[in-house]
C-alpha cells in the first residue's frame, strides 16, 4: 500500500491498453484515491467500463478534458479543489499528432501539424502542472509525464512527435527547477514501445518491438505494468528527492550504440 492516503489524477486513459490504465491499476493496487480525465464522450464510455470493473464508475471523480481547451483544464483542477481540497500526484499520459505528420518525411512536416502535436503533447504539461501545483500545498507532490527515446536519437516514423517529446523533456527540467522549492517534483518516464492506440500510429512499432526483444540488454519488451510500477515509485514518498529526471523503462534499450543480437 505504497500510495495509501495519496490522491492522484490520471490523464490519458483511452482504453484497456493505455499506459495510463496500467498506471491507474498500479495506483489502485497500492491504495491511492483516483480521479480521471477523458478526452471526449466516446472515450468516457471506455473509461466508465474500466472503472466498473474496479469498484464502479461512481467511486471515481471523472472530468472531461481536451487539453487544447484552457477552460477544460481549469475546470479539472477547480473540480478537484472542491472534491478533494488537495492533490498528491498527476500522471500526464497524453500525446497526439496527425498520422500524416508521423509518416511523411521529416522535412515535410506541416506548420499546422507541428503546432498541433506540440500543443497537445507538450504545452499541455505546462497547463496541467500549473493547475496541479496550486493544489499540492505545503506537502508538495509529484507530477510525471511519458516520453520516448526518439529525442536524442533518430527513430524513423516518430518525426513530429520526437520534437514534441524534446519540448516535453525540457519542460520537465524547467518545471522541476521552478516548482522544486514547493516540494513539487516533476519527472518523465521514457517507456519502450508498447502496443496502444497512440503507439500504433507510429509506423514501424512492430519492428521497434522486435528490435527491443532481440537487442535490448534484457531481451524483452516492456508492459503497461512495468511502467505502472515505476509510476508508483514516482508518486510515492520513496521518490521524495527525485526530480527533473527522465527514467527509462525500456529493458535498457537506450544504452545500446550498436545492436548486439544473440
Ligand atoms: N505506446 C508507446 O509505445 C509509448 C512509448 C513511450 C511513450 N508513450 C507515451 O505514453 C503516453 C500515453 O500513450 P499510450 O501509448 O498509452 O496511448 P493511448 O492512445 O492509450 O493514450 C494517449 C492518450 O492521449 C489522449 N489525448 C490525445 N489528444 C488529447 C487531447 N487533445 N486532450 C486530452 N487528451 C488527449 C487520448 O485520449 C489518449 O487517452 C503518450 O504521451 C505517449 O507518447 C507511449
Amino acid at each position: 500500500m505504497l500510495l495509501k492516503g495519496k490522491r492522484a489524477l490520471v490523464m490519458g486513459v483511452a482504453n484497456q491498453r493505455s499506459i495510463a490504465w496500467g498506471i491507474a491499476s498500479a495506483f489502485h493496487r497500492e491504495g491511492a484515491e483516483l480521479a480521471f480525465t477523458y478526452q471526449n464522450d466516446r472515450l468516457k464510455e471506455n473509461l466508465d467500463e474500466l472503472l466498473d470493473a474496479v469498484g464502479g464508475r461512481n467511486a471515481f471523480p471523472t472530468f472531461p478534458c481536451d487539453v487544447q481547451n484552457d477552460e477544460h483544464v481549469r475546470a479539472v483542477f477547480e473540480g478537484l479543489r472542491d472534491r478533494w481540497g488537495r492533490l498528491d500526484a498527476v500522471a500526464h499520459c497524453i500525446a497526439f499528432a496527425n498520422r500524416d505528420d508521423l509518416s511523411r518525411p521529416f522535412h515535410e512536416i506541416s506548420r499546422s501539424g507541428y503546432a498541433l502535436a506540440l500543443d497537445i503533447s507538450a504545452y499541455s504539461l505546462i497547463a496541467v502542472a500549473r493547475g496541479a501545483a496550486s493544489l499540492m500545498g505545503d506537502g508538495g507532490g509529484s507530477i510525471f509525464t511519458l516520453t520516448y527515446n526518439a529525442v536524442e536519437r533518430v527513430v524513423p516514423g516518430y518525426n513530429v512527435m520526437a520534437v514534441a517529446k524534446a519540448a516535453l523533456e525540457t519542460e520537465v527540467r524547467y518545471l522541476a527547477s521552478e516548482l522544486g522549492p514547493g516540494q513539487v517534483r516533476v519527472n518523465a518516464i521514457s517507456a519502450g514501445p508498447i502496443k496502444t492506440l497512440a503507439g500504433s500510429a507510429v509506423k514501424g512499432l512492430t519492428k521497434l518491438r522486435d528490435l527491443t526483444e532481440q537487442t535490448a540488454p534484457m531481451r524483452r519488451n516492456v508492459t503497461q505494468e512495468d511502467v505502472g510500477d515505476v509510476a508508483v515509485f514516482l508518486a510515492s514518498d520513496l521518490s521524495r528527492a527525485v526530480t527533473g529526471n527522465v527514467i527509462f523503462v525500456d529493458s535498457g534499450f537506450h544504452l545500446m550504440g550498436i545492436a548486439q543480437e544473440s
